[in-house]
């Protein structure tokens, strides 16, 4: 096979990077590992920045984003038993974030491949990056026992955090920075009414708590929980109860439960890997960069990359300018390490830290206080939440 661009993952990040070539004529194959349902049935962002939604709409995947998605002008913080208001729009200058699920998302993305006939490949084996250096590259992978080669112009490496894209980087080039953080998540997705019209960020000391939500009958909760926990050994009555502590009282009276239709544990990483192009491959998404889901960034972040790459590879072959190319792990590096500092700071505010200094439980506390008891520093937050520019 050869194609102009292969794109080595069918998440988000590389389903939208094929969508947007496509509609300009450039040539792409996705080679994804799992099958399409394995991949829809991953529960995962709930919360997309502007920016992102922009690029759905250009990749002409917005239709059903803008039907049914919901727009969040603010949401609350937990704290000593009250809640208190964060207003997005207010303190962003107007804006707002949208609320539509990454697994719909996906869902659109794959409909609009096969729409155009788009070349997905689902449950490519071995997927293996050559000659990232030569202007010849190809990739290798193995489909029903035969191993198939792929030529390009560009490879893509938007296979997540555990792909073989990062890894195919020698290892004197490649710096990466990382921060494991000593909690996971444990999520729950029940087809409930949503405590609340907002989200709920929890800060309780017993443990962080995010109220979520992907509409307005499907609800999405999260615990804080230790690394060493299993899902296993969190029964839905289990959950619903250390929810409900960790809630104020007048929130956790209005809860409704109900059978958990997913649940899972996510454990917290930031992670962020330099440069992020070598050769003719270029990483995107989290192939590159994980951040804790504390401030919602990892989707947005990996738009960010898909905007620059998707204008770099334009430029390529429509003008024959690759400064683009060039200035490409730089330019998205930027934004991600913005994007890092906020997830990290959002993470450190809210959630409880084992083994931690008095002190430093004190200086968490006064963050907060001040953040709440200043607009400048709601300002701070609102800015960075909606989206910094693309
Ligand atoms: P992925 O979604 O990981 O996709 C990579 C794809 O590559 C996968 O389909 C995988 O199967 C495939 N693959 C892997 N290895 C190979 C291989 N060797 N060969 C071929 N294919 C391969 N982000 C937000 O912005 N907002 C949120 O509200 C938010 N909430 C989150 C909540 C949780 C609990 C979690 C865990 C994450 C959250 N995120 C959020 C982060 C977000 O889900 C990720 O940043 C996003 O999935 C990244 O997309 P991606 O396409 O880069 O990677
Ligand atoms: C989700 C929402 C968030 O605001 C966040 O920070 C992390 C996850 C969610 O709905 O999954």
């Amino acid at each position: 096979m050869k194609v102009q661009v292969c794109i080595i993952g069918g998440g988000p990040s590389g389903l939208l990077l094929s969508q947007l070539l496509h509609l300009k004529g450039i040539d792409t194959v996705v080679l994804e590992k799992y099958s399409r349902d394995h991949v829809l049935a991953r529960i995962r962002a709930g919360v997309l920045e502007h920016g992102f939604a922009e690029l759905m709409r250009e990749a002409q995947c917005g239709g059903r984003m803008d039907r049914e998605g919901e727009i969040h002008t603010g949401f609350e913080i937990a704290h000593d038993g009250v809640l208190s208001k964060i207003d997005l729009h207010k303190h962003s200058g107007g804006s707002s974030v949208l609320v539509y699920g990454q697994t719909e998302l996906t869902r659109d993305l794959y409909e609009a491949r096969d729409r155009l006939g788009g070349k997905v490949v689902h449950d490519a084996q071995d997927v293996t990056p050559h000659d990232l250096t030569s202007d010849r590259p190809y990739v290798t992978y193995r489909s029903n026992g035969e191993i198939v080669r792929v030529d390009c112009d560009y490879i893509v490496g938007a296979d997540g955090f555990h792909g073989v894209s990062r890894k195919s980087i020698p290892k004197d080039v490649l710096r990466e920075y990382e921060k494991v953080y000593p909690f996971g998540w444990l999520g729950v997705l029940s087809r409930t009414k949503p405590v609340s019209p907002e989200l709920i960020y929890v800060k309780h000391e017993r443990g962080f708590a995010l109220c979520s939500l992907r509409s307005q009958v499907l609800s999405r909760y999260y615990v804080q929980v230790p690394l060493t926990d299993k899902v296993e050994d969190w029964s839905d009555d289990a959950f619903w109860a250390e929810l409900k502590r960790r809630l104020p009282d007048e929130v956790a009276g209005r809860l409704i439960t109900g059978p958990s239709i997913e649940k899972s544990i996510a454990p917290l990483r930031s992670f962020v890997a330099e440069p992020m192009s070598y050769g003719r491959l270029f990483l995107a998404g989290d192939a590159a960069h994980i951040v804790p889901p504390t401030g919602a960034r990892g989707l947005n972040s990996a738009a960010s990359d898909i905007y620059y790459l998707y204008h770099a590879m334009l430029a390529h072959y429509q003008r024959g300018d690759d400064s683009g190319l060039a200035g490409y792990s730089a330019k998205a590096l930027a934004r991600i390490w913005k994007a890092q500092r906020f997830s990290w700071w959002m993470t450190m505010l809210l959630h409880r830290f084992p083994d931690r200094l008095d002190y430093e439980d004190r200086l968490q506390q006064t963050e907060l206080d001040y953040l709440l008891s200043s607009e400048t520093a709601q300002r701070l937050l609102a800015e960075n939440y909606v989206g910094l520019p693309f």
